[in-house]
């Protein structure tokens, strides 16, 4: 038959296929309105048959319309466009300048505003931000950290296959360290090359015997990887706190379950806290353990609510003597991100890290400790502004998860605890992990520890200190419920030694 007579047919059929497509959605809205109004479980529906299902789908594609079409470049939560956008070029290796003026509202109370001095730091007298040796004259090994930024614990299980290379292969190129999460080792950690800090979680992953207790045996292996550079106790981790990590069995692989000595397809829940430390004196206990077995610095990662038991911990440590003291202490702040948490812990309980780590360095300082414990802070610390203000609050060094998820691709879409994350980072779907390429994700998160730590020293510069580290409280004025800003060695005296500005 010829082309033209077959065109014919089908236009000769149209009237009928088009009054059958209307018999179709008749009967699927009669289906569907009888189907409502007969059922009782949902109150909208049955009030409003058919037309009450435009609510949920509407609901849902306003999820991911809101961020393209609706949304301010400051409004979004939990990282705003601007914020999501500085380290989208940063990771690029883009020019990171932006034009005509600042969006950013300073005078929301809580906004920084680093203090500039007349007379900034030269280039040509700027000092590169040094490397800090931690554990020094207390390990065996200790460790010389290049990098004043580096990537915060994610668990090869929270996080992909692909995710983890991009990581490791990014760190080692940019000279950070790389945290494992809780998940324990996996050959993709190894096979990047980074300097890795392994998490002992609650649940002893990939450290644990039978019972869930520490295995000695199995620990004394990972320290033999000279990789594995320090040992972090997770007590605590800012999205929450008090609840051991939560892993879905759709991401309990059999190679996960390897890893972690755990059966496949189960939903894996750690204990709340470590068997072995219901007190500070316990975890000092298990802190020198640790080290003792593994011979390398240990440190603890913790959510601040009150700093009683932590000064308690440091008084104990001053009675013991110093070597029995914590190598570090990262603090995460209450608001930080997680595969999967609930939502009562993720929004109210743990202070944010603005509030919690001038507690901290306060307290360790307070015991003359610090010398001895260095400070890691994490918790939305994704751009220089908030690096810096770390820095100056009094912390040694700043790591970040969400920020080298977005440095390898995330767009937010809050999915990592659904296995349907659509840039491969939080999910085993093969399908899905096609998208994220290691190689060139690699050189993204290079070139965001490259530009963040090039911008925090600028900021440095700016404010008239040669080297990164001497920021202190006097660099910085917090902005107040009144709109006008404080320096904040008067909100927090107790200020961290360096250079002022008595040049000004
Ligand atoms: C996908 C994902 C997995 C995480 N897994 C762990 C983990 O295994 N152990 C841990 O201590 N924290 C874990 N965290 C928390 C981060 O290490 C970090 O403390 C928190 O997200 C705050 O930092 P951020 O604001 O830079 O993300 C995870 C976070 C994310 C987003």
């Amino acid at each position: 038959m010829p082309a033209s007579d077959t065109f014919n047919a089908i236009l000769n059929l149209m009237p009928v296929l088009f009054i059958w497509l209307l018999g179709l959605i008749f009967a699927v809205v009669v289906f569907t309105f009888i189907f409502d109004i007969t059922q009782s479980k949902n109150a909208v529906l049955r009030n409003y048959p058919v037309i009450g299902h435009f609510r949920y789908l509407f609901s849902n594609l306003g999820e991911f319309f809101r961020q393209y079409f609706f949304a301010m470049d400051r409004e979004e939560m939990p990282f705003n466009r601007a914020e999501r956008e500085w380290v989208n070029r940063a990771s690029k290796g883009k020019d990171n300048t932006i034009a005509f003026g600042s969006t950013k509202n300073l005078n929301v109370p809580g906004s920084t505003i680093f203090i500039n001095c007349p007379f900034p730091t030269l280039d040509s007298d700027a000092v590169k931000t040094k490397v800090v040796t931690i554990g020094e004259g207390y390990s065996e090994h200790p460790y010389a950290a290049q990098s004043i930024f580096n990537i915060s614990g994610m668990s090869y299980g929270a996080i992909s296959k692909p995710a983890v290379l991009a990581l490791s292969n990014g760190a080692r190129k940019a000279g950070c360290w790389m945290n494992t999460g809780e998940g324990g080792l996996s050959p993709y950690h190894l096979e990047g090359g980074a300097d890795l800090v392994f998490q002992i979680g609650t649940a002893k992953y990939g450290v644990r015997n039978e019972d869930g207790s520490l295995s000695q045996k199995k620990l004394k292996k990972i320290a033999q990887h000279d990789q594995v550079k320090m040992f972090e106790l997770k007590v605590s981790q800012g999205a929450k706190p008090g609840k051991g990590g939560i892993l879905p069995g759709v991401k309990i692989t059999a190679e996960i379950a390897n890893i972690r000595d755990i059966p496949e397809g189960q939903d894996s829940i750690s204990p709340n806290r470590h068997i072995e430390a219901s007190n500070a004196g316990e975890l000092l206990d298990l802190i020198n353990r640790v080290r003792d077995i593994t011979k390398k610095p240990v440190g603890f990662k913790t959510v601040i609510g009150h700093t009683r038991w932590l000064e308690a911990l440091l008084d104990e440590v001053n009675k013991r003597g110093t070597d029995s003291a914590p190598d570090f202490i990262t603090v995460d702040g209450g608001d930080g991100g997680t595969g999967a948490a609930p939502m009562a812990l993720m929004d109210n309980v743990g202070l944010p890290l603005k509030e919690a780590l001038p507690l901290v360095v306060d307290a360790i300082m307070r015991c003359g400790l610090e010398d001895r414990i260095k400070v890691i802070a994490s918790g939305k610390m994704i751009t220089p502004a908030d690096v810096a203000w770390a820095i100056c609050a009094g912390a040694d060094f700043v790591t970040s998860a969400r920020g080298f998820m977005f440095a390898i691709g995330c767009i937010q879409s809050l999915k990592c605890n659904k296995n349907t994350c659509p840039t491969g980072i939080t999910t085993h779907n093969k399908r899905l992990q096609k998208g994220l390429n290691p190689k060139n994700k690699a050189e993204k998160v290079k070139n965001y520890v490259d530009n963040m730590t090039k911008t925090v020293e600028t900021i440095a510069h700016s404010c008239g200190v040669k080297e990164v580290r001497r920021l202190n409280r006097t660099h910085v004025r917090i902005v107040q419920i009144n709109g006008k800003s404080i320096p904040m060695n008067e909100l927090c005296p107790i200020c961290p030694e360096g250079e002022n500005h008595e040049s000004i």
